[in-house]
């Protein structure tokens, strides 16, 4: 009887570990890995589609970026490794892109940057971030993931 037991625990607990394992496996996907080149090319199409008319085809940002304009709003930053971009850990690139910024700034600021979350899906929001990162040198994306590893916590 007891060595039933043991083993109907045992059996619970294995299936309790497969089933954490796949979600695991699944939850995976939704992150932006520089280093999965099929990631990083469906990220360059959309970045070339929905972001480069104002981030720069180069990444490189608009002119000035750092001063607002004559109608108080910020320029496009550049999402290369001389802007402020790699500066924010995975899930606020995610969310700032999703939701806009309007998730991290006021109600009453103003800004061009869009919310596409109803026109990317979550996969093609990863895959613009996993492009973006693609294009920074080795020290910035090790600095960078260090910095989204700790915002885990
Ligand atoms: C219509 C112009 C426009 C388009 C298109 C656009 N952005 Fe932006 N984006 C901006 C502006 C302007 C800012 C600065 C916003 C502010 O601080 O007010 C910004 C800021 C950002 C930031 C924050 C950067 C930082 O250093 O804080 C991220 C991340 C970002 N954009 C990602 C994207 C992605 C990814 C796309 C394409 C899917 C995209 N943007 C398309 C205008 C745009």
């Amino acid at each position: 009887m007891k060595k039933a037991l043991k083993v109907g625990i045992g059996l619970t607990l294995g299936a309790v570990v497969a089933v954490a394992g796949a979600v695991m496996l699944v939850g995976a996907k939704a992150g932006a890995d520089p280093t999965d080149a099929a990631q990083v090319a469906r990220g360059r199409v959309v970045y070339a589609e929905q972001c480069a008319s104002c981030h720069g085809v180069r990444l490189e940002g608009q002119p000035n970026w750092q001063s607002r304009k004559p109608d108080g709003r910020l320029p496009a930053p550049p999402h290369d490794a001389s802007g402020h971009t790699w500066h924010h850990p995975d899930p606020d690139l995610f969310k700032i892109t999703k939701q806009g910024i309007a998730a991290f700034a006021p109600p009453d600021y103003s800004s061009d940057m869009p919310a596409f979350g109803s026109s990317l899906s979550d996969a093609d929001i990863w895959a613009v971030i996993a492009f973006i990162k693609s294009s920074w040198p080795e020290e910035i994306r090790r600095r960078h993931t260090a910095m989204s590893e700790r915002s885990k916590n």
